[in-house]
């Protein structure tokens, strides 16, 4: 399988909260972090609270800039010379959130929702509508609810506005984090098999990002453990969650029993 995205040796830091007479401290949030992902696979990155797991999304995606390493997508630097997200692959990297009440604007109807990621992409508007319909169809919303809002929805329905909002540019790969966490134990087996079944039928990759291991068991090929903005141990799911090699992946396997 070839690699489809990939971070090399990700640094991060931000100020720290208290300054003092020594001047303002930075704290470590992320150090020399490096995975990948392959075409169709799904990687699940797990740790505890506070270990870096959504800024790793965040600079996975494009959305916040590390200091030091790089993003490759398909072998490409994902931002180009001057350091901006390359506009032909931005379309191709797509994030689902945790709480999808927070990420939907409540004043926008679920066509403008989800319609809004192709106001950067050269389609005409006859296209762009079509596309919305058709990813509403994919996530099996019904075609009517384009003129609702997403108040109107339950929590797992408004869950598959975002999944379809992160369709419609036809990306590879889908970074969610914490996307099933907020819905109860029986919507959050529906969306996963959505997600599953729409990995299949378009060939996506997903990085998927939880606490919570029985999710990660039920959808990823490969895990990835951070620890205190460290990776600690990657590999096959099985492997890692059945036998883990370090005290940190035991404490998460521990405390999720
Ligand atoms: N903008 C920020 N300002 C201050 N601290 C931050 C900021 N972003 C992240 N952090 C800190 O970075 C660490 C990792 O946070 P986060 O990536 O949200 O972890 P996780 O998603 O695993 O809970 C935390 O200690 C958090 O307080
Ligand atoms: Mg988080």
């Amino acid at each position: 399988m070839s690699v489809l995205l990939e971070a090399r040796n990700i640094q991060y830091s931000v100020s720290g909260h208290t300054s003092s007479v020594f001047g303002s401290r930075r704290k470590t949030v992320l150090q020399d972090v490096s995975l990948h992902v392959a075409e169709q696979e799904t990687l699940g990155i797990v740790g505890s609270s506070g270990s870096g797991k959504s800024t790793l999304s965040r600079i996975l995606t494009g959305l916040a800039q590390p200091e030091n390493g790089e993003i490759l997508f398909q072998g490409k630097d994902l931002r180009d010379a001057a350091g901006q997200v390359r506009k032909d692959i931005r379309p191709k990297i797509q994030m689902i959130f945790q709480d999808p009440q927070g990420a939907l604007d409540p004043r926008q109807t679920v066509r403008q929702i989800v319609k809004e990621p192709l106001h950067q992409m050269a389609l005409s508007n006859e296209e762009k509508e079509r596309r919305v319909l058709e990813v509403l169809a994919d996530v099996a919303l019904p075609q009517d609810g384009a003129e609702r809002y997403p108040r109107m929805f339950s929590g797992g329905q408004r869950q598959r506005i975002a999944i379809a909002r992160a369709l419609v540019t036809r990306p590879s790969v889908i970074i969610a984090d914490e996307a099933v966490s907020a819905l109860d134990v029986s919507t959050q087996a529906v969306v996963l098999n959505l997600l599953l079944d729409l990995q299949e039928r378009h060939g996506l990759s997903y990085i998927f990002v939880s606490h919570d291991l029985a999710v990660i068991r039920h959808i990823s090929h490969r895990v990835a453990v951070l620890d205190e903005g460290r990776i600690v141990e990657t590999g096959p799911t099985l492997s890692v969650l059945d036998h883990p090699q370090q005290s940190t992946t035991r404490d998460l396997i521990a405390a999720s029993l």
